[in-house]
């Protein structure tokens, strides 16, 4: 196979995450490596609800249209993210004219206004919707947004009601990232299970796979996997990337406090990236594709989060104007030298 999505054709999706430049096709390069190596596409924000929804009751949808008939045109599993999200909620959401916290009747009709209108747009156009996002904390518990100070831990079930209500033939996943910390694992877990029991409609899993080079082990990925196919939902890499730079606990042994210091340490790399290194983020990403090789059986789209590496939020995160080289092509929109060994893994298993 010459493509990643010919290669994984009998496998998974190969998906990735368009940005506005490549929905509007203005950025030529990249288009043509969406079009020639993959067959699923997310919106990398253009759907979220800062940016459909910024005043109440005013939509807007000229980019998430944009990036809906791109992927009708070339005939992909497109993906919507994402409905109820803490971060980019505009604040207009939570609050009333005079600024004070809605009730919780008036934050759940918002939330069925948003979820019915997005998704009922897109009724049988987007495949799957990214309903809930980044819910469940860490240590397991709830995070304290604010839909769950307002509503409490019914939010999650209430925004799959009211996506089912839109479309009841799309996918509904919830999705996370850091899924491989097994308390965070067990919490996913028991918030699922909780759902199912409760006849809410979930059919997928999206494990956000942003990692680092040392950081998680390719181990605890593949319990996260197990266990949440065990839940009898479908489960789906979802915004993947690999950082090279120092950060925290993605790349152990450079741990930054403050975010908010620029040190040339932590971004090494601004020359380019050494062969060593290269070859360090092809093993880890041959890894990783092993393992999704290893259980396609449970695995139904691995995206990746963006095309180029200067695509990357990765760049600017979490401080801004770093050189960070996360994805399979490189910011000329050329492949990475591994990306061959990626293409041939699917066609040995
Ligand atoms: O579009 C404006 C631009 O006009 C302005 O000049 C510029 C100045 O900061 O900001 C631009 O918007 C930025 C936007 O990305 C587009 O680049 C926002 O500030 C920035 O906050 C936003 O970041 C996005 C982030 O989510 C927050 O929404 C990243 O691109 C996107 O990759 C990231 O994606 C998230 C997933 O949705 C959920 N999981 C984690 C993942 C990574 O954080």
């Amino acid at each position: 196979a010459t493509s990643l999505k010919e290669a994984y054709a009998d496998k998974f999706y190969m998906g990735a995450a368009l940005n506005l430049n490549q929905i509007w096709e203005k950025d030529e390069a990249a288009v043509a490596v969406v079009l020639q190596q993959f067959n699923s596409i997310v919106a990398e924000n253009c759907m979220k609800s800062m940016h459909v929804q910024p005043e109440e009751g005013r939509f807007y949808f000229r980019d998430a249209d944009k990036f809906v008939e791109f992927g009708e045109r070339n005939n992909m599993h497109i993906v919507g993210h994402t409905l109820v999200w803490h971060s980019q909620a505009p604040n207009w959401f939570f609050v009333d004219a005079s600024g004070k916290d809605v009730s919780r009747e008036v934050l759940i009709e918002r939330m069925r206004n948003h979820i019915h209108t997005v998704v009922s747009r897109y009724k049988g156009r987007v495949h799957g919707w990214d309903v809930v996002n980044e819910a469940i904390l860490d240590n397991g518990d709830y995070r304290n947004s604010k839909f769950y100070q307002i509503i409490g831990e019914d939010f999650i079930p209430l925004a799959f009601k009211f996506a089912q209500e839109a479309d009841p033939d799309a996918e509904l996943y919830y999705n996370d990232y850091s899924t491989a910390v097994p308390t965070k694992r067990a919490g996913i877990v028991r918030m699922v299970k909780k759902l199912q029991e409760a006849g809410v409609k979930i059919d997928g899993i999206g494990m956000q796979e942003h990692h680092g080079l040392y950081h998680p082990d390719v181990a605890e990925v593949e319990k996260t996997i197990v266990e949440f196919a065990a839940l009898g939902t479908k489960v789906m890499v979802t915004e993947m990337d690999i950082s090279v730079l120092p950060h925290g606990r993605a790349n152990v042994g450079a741990e930054i406090s403050d975010t908010t210091a620029y040190d040339e340490k932590l971004n090494p790399y601004t020359e380019g990236l050494p062969a060593k290194k290269m070859e360090e983020l092809g093993n880890r990403y041959k890894a990783f594709f092993e393992l999704y090789l290893k259980h396609q059986d449970k695995i139904s789209r691995v995206t990746l989060w963006g095309v180029g590496d200067g695509d990357s939020w990765k760049n600017d995160w979490p401080i801004q104007g770093r050189t960070d080289y996360p994805l399979l092509f490189d910011r000329e929109y050329q492949p990475k030298p591994f990306l061959q060994d990626l293409i041939d893994l699917a066609s040995n298993s």
